[in-house]
């Protein structure tokens, strides 16, 4: 059971004085009756605002299929960001609808997005070793010896002390490869690539534990349910 006004104000409909307003408008019913406490304890499952339920008043969790060109930051100064791909009520929540990692401006695909208390760590945690799998497109051919040095555990990136935990780095033929990660340093995959002194030109996340994006088209979003997160 939550305060009226701050489960309304929680899920992106408006602030606690917003909410009020709407409930001196009779705008939301209790249980079928016209609510007039904004600070009643109400169960959301018996809550309607204009006569519809809340809009996902559990926790969300978000498959997003990350275009190019969009930050995952909440600051407006970064630029178009990830969140205004969602819908504008989900971007007012509080918890925040945050990312679980960050994605380059630059990088593409698989991005999970949630307001799940905890689910960032969780998901994040060096301790969880959530796979990650990238493909590149690099500005050379990749030696095969680089196979053996992703796998190792030696690599050092620049400006760190601790080297990478083992990779796997899969060429693809030409200048593409997949590689997979169970960390998520700062800029990992170009680093990794930059250390052997080769560029990546294209970055594109396609699975994320057990999760890839099967058929959704690169800016779109889908809902997964929140019980999956327990087994990515
Ligand atoms: N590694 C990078 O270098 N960039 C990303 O966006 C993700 C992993």
């Amino acid at each position: 059971m939550r305060r009226l006004d701050q489960l309304l104000a929680s899920l992106g409909y408006g602030s606690r004085r917003e909410v009020r307003e709407w409930v001196e408008a009779g705008r939301i019913t209790v249980r079928g009756v016209v609510a007039d406490d904004p600070g009643a304890r109400v169960d959301p499952a018996e809550v309607l605002i204009d006569a519809q339920p809340p809009d996902h008043p559990g926790p969300l969790l978000i498959l997003l299929n990350k275009p190019a060109g969009r930050v995952c930051s909440h600051d407006g100064a970064e630029g178009p960001s990830v969140y205004d791909l969602l819908p504008e009520r989900w971007r007012r929540r509080n918890p925040p609808v945050t990312s679980v990692g960050r994605l380059d401006k630059d990088t593409t695909g698989l991005l999970l997005l949630t307001d799940a208390s905890g689910a960032v760590h969780q998901l994040t945690s060096p301790r969880r070793k959530v796979p990650k799998v990238y493909r590149v497109v690099l500005d050379r051919e990749p030696a095969p010896q680089w196979v053996e040095l992703f796998a190792c555990g030696t690599l050092v990136l620049d400006g760190e002390d601790s080297p990478c935990l083992p990779a796997v780095l899969q060429p693809l033929g030409g200048r593409e490869a997949e590689v997979t990660l169970i960390e998520g340093r700062y800029h990992q995959v170009k680093r990794m690539f930059a250390s052997l002194g080769c560029s990546v030109l294209e970055l594109d996340r396609i699975r994320f534990g057990s999760l890839d994006l099967g058929n959704l088209a690169r800016g779109l979003w889908k809902e997964l349910s929140i019980n999956l997160l327990d087994e990515i």
